[in-house]
């Protein structure tokens, strides 16, 4: 007889866990408001899709699916220390960097005694990663001007405090922190505190005094970086993400790591992508446009843009958040509305090729009645 499920014990941090809440899917809305074309700008992918390059080695390295891939993943490693200029002992791979970040806490944070810090709001997956471990998650609002609340998190630092996130460029505001006040914060924090930068979107800055703390690595043993390749390298449903680790830490994580967590493909792809600098480049180029564009179309709009080093702009509209959401939608439209992240007058909107930022555009206009 099968036992009925509510005598089983689950944890209580398992009970009342709220899933992750992505982006809608360009499917869903296509039958939910029977449109034939639909256009996502919700999810921050890559607009020009996956790199020619990347696709040939997908495609050639499609009848390898049976193998297992080879344990610890050392090309891949490999390649990615080349390409990021560091010992390759730092490297640990990562299904998603969303991995890289419930690795740390598994490894760092002893539950029920230390604590996570970051600041509110911030990319989910710090929290639900903490509360699922029964780690205590702690945040520091962001600053009026959405600047990161730095020298406030290092105030709120004790020796209780396994780990500090910190996401430059921001997600959801866009707002990238200075190299040098990320070092400070490093330096402030308990010598037992890890301070994990999580750079998603530092391909996009524009403005060097707020670029990788990867150059300073090596002076700063407190400090992990975390990298995806769901975003610049076009990679998001393949799931690759890698942090640069302090390397015993790496030495750690990589023994504590589900093996085979990142599939042959994943790792074949994530090598390709790093080569193609071409599709890298322009992906830039494209971003840098059209953010450029979008930013002075919100502004005309009366939608208060804010200035953004991402491939995304948090804008905030003249009318209700909720309906301009629901009116893009309406149109083919997918873009991120913010309440869940507790900016309930807010949407964020991805940079997308020049025609979808356009026809965004010319949808918001219409909704606004502009
Ligand atoms: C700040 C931030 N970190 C990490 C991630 C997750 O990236 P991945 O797809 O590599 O798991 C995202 C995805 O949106 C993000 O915005």
């Amino acid at each position: 007889m099968s036992t009925p499920i509510s005598t089983i014990s689950v944890r209580p941090e398992a009970q009342g866990f709220k899933p992750y809440s992505p982006g809608l899917s360009i499917n869903e809305i296509k039958q939910r408001y029977g449109l034939a074309q639909v256009i996502k700008l919700a999810s921050n992918e890559n607009p020009l899709g996956v790199s020619p390059v990347v696709r040939k080695v997908l495609e050639s390295k499609a009848a390898l699916a049976f193998r297992y891939p080879q344990c610890g993943y050392p090309r891949l490693r490999q390649a990615m220390a080349e390409a990021l200029g560091v010992d390759v002992a730092r490297i640990v791979a990562g299904n998603g960097s969303d991995e890289i970040i419930d690795l740390l806490v598994r490894v760092l944070c002893r539950p029920g005694q230390d604590h996570v810090l970051a600041a509110r709001p911030c990319f989910s997956v710090y929290g639900s990663q903490a509360l699922i471990c029964g780690v205590e998650f702690r945040q520091v609002d962001l600053n009026p001007d959405y600047s990161l609340p730095l020298t406030r998190l290092a105030e709120m630092a004790d020796e209780r405090t396994a780990l500090v996130f910190v996401t430059s460029p921001d997600n959801p505001t866009g707002v990238a922190a200075k190299t040098d006040d990320l070092e400070a914060l490093a330096r402030a924090l308990p010598k037992r505190t890890l301070l994990a930068v999580d750079e998603a979107y530092i391909h996009f800055v524009d403005d060097e005094q707020r670029a990788s703390l990867l150059p300073r690595l090596a002076s700063l043993p407190n400090v992990a970086l975390l990298r995806t390749f769901s975003k610049a390298y076009g990679l998001a449903g393949l799931r690759l993400g890698l942090g640069v680790l302090p390397p015993e830490l790496a030495d750690i994580m990589l023994r504590v790591q589900i093996p085979f967590s990142v599939n042959l493909l994943a790792e074949e792809a994530g090598i390709a992508a790093l080569s193609d600098h071409i599709f890298y480049e322009e992906t830039l180029r494209v971003t840098r446009e059209g953010r450029a564009y979008l930013m002075s179309e919100l502004a005309a709009l009366s939608c208060a843009p804010q200035p953004s080093q991402s491939n995304f702009i948090m804008f905030t509209p003249p009318q209700e958040a909720k309906a301009v959401f629901e009116g893009l939608l309406r149109r083919g439209i997918i873009v991120r509305p913010l309440a869940s992240y507790g900016l309930a007058d807010k949407i964020r909107v991805s940079v997308g090729r020049m025609d979808e930022n356009q026809a965004f555009v010319s949808a918001l206009r219409e909704v606004l009645g502009a």
